[in-house]
């Protein structure tokens, strides 16, 4: 019940993470503002934050029945206060910021969150970290920004066609170098903190890194298909181009899904050399 109840969290605590910070990064690239998701998502983070806590102190006390035992929670909070704090923070910045219609806030909430996930993570299990933590933070960042994508390019009725494909041309100007950073960094981090492909292929986390990986590819596929084809139909024919951008981003939205499950299994369930 525990393992469960940690899975469940770390990918509700991923959901909040990359859907406030998306947004909020969605609302200076593609102009779409989505105020009221944006508090909702940074209340899930907060939440989901707090309640990963009390799991690990409950799995260090010995079980659930004992999870009301914070004897040891010095052991919990003093390696996890930082990326806890930054992404409590960061989540009450971010929720004052939409709640309020004060966009400029969010920069400093967005850099908190960001920095806070360079805070935690295998790249801190590693003898020489270096600047890998950075790359979580940046990984992270353009994750957040691609996996928002559903979100604002969802061909809602009270979307113009113009405005549809100029959110659409906004989105992809970013996602054409953004993504393949993403990606790059991605099998970099998973070389640095699995040592080799040899050993990332012979244990779980490794396996968990790969089904991201391939998962990832066929989302870029579908990104080209949206940005070569797609955008086309909606200049020649907007209806059936609106149904098939309704039906590419329910792919994005499946496989971003999938994503998630995997890295919240592959950093709550396993890790390197595990
Ligand atoms: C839409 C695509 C992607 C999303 C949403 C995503 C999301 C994330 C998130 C949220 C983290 C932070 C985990 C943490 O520290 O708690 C992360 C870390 C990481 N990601 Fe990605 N990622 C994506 C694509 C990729 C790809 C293509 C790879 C390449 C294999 C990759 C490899 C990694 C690695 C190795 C880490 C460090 C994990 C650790 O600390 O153990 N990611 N990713």
């Amino acid at each position: 019940m525990l393992v469960v109840l940690t899975l469940f969290t770390k990918i509700v605590l991923y959901v909040g993470l990359l859907g406030s910070a998306g947004l909020c990064l969605q609302a200076y690239i593609t102009g779409a503002q989505s105020r009221r998701l944006i508090a909702g998502f940074a209340f899930l983070l907060s939440a989901a934050v707090c309640l990963r806590l009390f799991l690990m102190n409950a799995e260090l006390a010995g079980g659930l029945e004992d999870s009301l035992d914070f004897s040891l929670f010095g052991w919990v909070w003093t390696p996890n206060r930082d990326q806890t704090l930054a992404y409590v923070i960061g989540a009450l910045v971010l929720f004052i910021s939409a709640a309020l219609g004060l966009k400029w806030l969010s920069v400093p909430g967005l850099i908190t969150i960001f920095a806070g996930a360079g805070l935690g993570g295998h790249t801190h299990g590693m003898d020489t970290p270096g600047l890998n933590p950075v790359f979580v933070s940046i990984h992270v960042a353009i994750a957040a920004f691609w996996v928002t994508a559903p979100i604002v390019l969802w061909p809602v009725k009270t979307m113009s066609d113009t405005d549809l494909l100029q959110c659409m041309k906004r989105f992809s100007a970013v996602a054409i170098w953004s993504i393949p950073t993403l990606i790059a960094g991605g099998v970099w981090l998973s070389l640095q903190i699995g040592g080799s492909v040899s050993t990332l292929v012979e244990s779980d986390y490794g396996r968990l890194l790969a089904i991201k990986f391939g998962l990832a590819l066929v989302a870029l596929g579908v990104g080209a298909v949206n940005k070569f084809w797609v955008t086309l139909q909606i200049n020649k024919d907007p209806a059936a181009g609106r149904r098939l951008l309704h039906q590419t981003l329910t792919v994005d939205c499946l496989l971003f899904i999938g994503i998630i499950i995997a890295i919240a299994s592959a950093t709550s369930l396993t890790g390197p050399g595990a």
